[in-house]
């Protein structure tokens, strides 16, 4: 494990806004809300317009309606890969450009992210995109076992106060969601560069085990594994900040058995 606790940063704080809202994430079907603000910034005339006709041609359908599978539309024939709270989508957007073969989904409360999404799309003509504006667990637990090649979960909203960890998306629960939809062999990723967010991480993978007594398989060459990003890895905005705060940045691969 890293050697020293970097100074870890509180969570942003939400700001009393008065701006136009196009939509609201969907509700959490009995989650707790682990977010802070759905919106930021007003939308440019541009965002707003991908906001309402881009974001619902590509959409993956509310679990909220009757009968929708999250899955209706997505392509049978490409790996599908997942990334949670994708922020600014800079990573989204990159795997999006350099892996044509795959079909990623990308979920994200926040609008402002969701709509710097949307440009990009647009920009680079992305087909291989589906994205869920809202809460990922509820569309998570709708999606069928074993159904994803990769899940990415990259600088988690790190909620830093011990009173604050159970609203930690990787919770117990949610790692055996993720371990439930990944395909024997798939990836969880994941990335953060809060000492204990690491620990904690660990801590719940390492325990975590399927009916059949399997859990997911990490194993690291050296320390170089957890300090250096994965190869290809574009950055994201979060972990910029990360760097520009002093704080280091630890990377993971973990595998479900093939
Ligand atoms: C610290 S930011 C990191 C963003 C981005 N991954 C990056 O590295 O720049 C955490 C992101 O997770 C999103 N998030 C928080 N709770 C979420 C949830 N329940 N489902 C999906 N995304 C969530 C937040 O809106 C935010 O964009």
């Amino acid at each position: 494990m890293p050697p020293s606790a970097p100074k870890e940063p509180s969570h942003p704080k939400s700001h009393a806004q008065k701006e136009r809202s196009i939509k609201t994430p969907k509700q959490n079907q009995g989650h707790k809300r682990l977010y802070g603000r759905a919106q930021g910034r007003p939308l440019s005339a541009r965002q707003t317009r991908l906001v309402s006709e881009l974001l619902p041609k590509i959409s993956l359908p509310s679990p909220d309606l009757p009968a929708a599978s999250p899955m209706r539309g997505l392509p049978d024939n490409k790996p599908l890969w997942l990334e949670i709270g994708f922020g600014g989508a800079e990573h989204l957007l990159h795997q999006a450009r350099r892996h044509n073969d795959a079909h990623i989904i990308g979920i994200e409360p926040f609008l402002n992210g969701v709509a710097k999404a949307l440009a990009g799309i647009e920009d680079d003509d992305l087909r291989n995109i589906s994205l869920y504006h809202g809460d990922a667990r509820p569309i998570m637990e709708a999606m069928p076992a074993a159904c994803l090649s990769k899940i990415f979960v990259l600088f988690p909203d790190p909620w830093p106060k011990p009173r604050h960890f159970k609203r930690r998306i990787l919770s117990e629960e949610f790692i055996a969601l993720i371990y439930h939809l990944l395909k024997p062999g798939g990836e969880f990723r994941f990335a953060s560069d809060i000492i204990s967010y690491v620990d904690w991480t660990l801590e719940r993978v390492d325990r975590f085990h399927d009916e059949h007594g399997d859990g997911f398989i990490w194993e690291p060459d050296s320390a170089r594994d957890w300090q250096d990003p994965p190869q290809g890895w574009p950055g994201t905005r979060y972990e910029a900040k990360a760097f520009r705060e002093g704080r280091t940045c630890h990377y993971f691969e973990f595998f479900k058995p093939a």
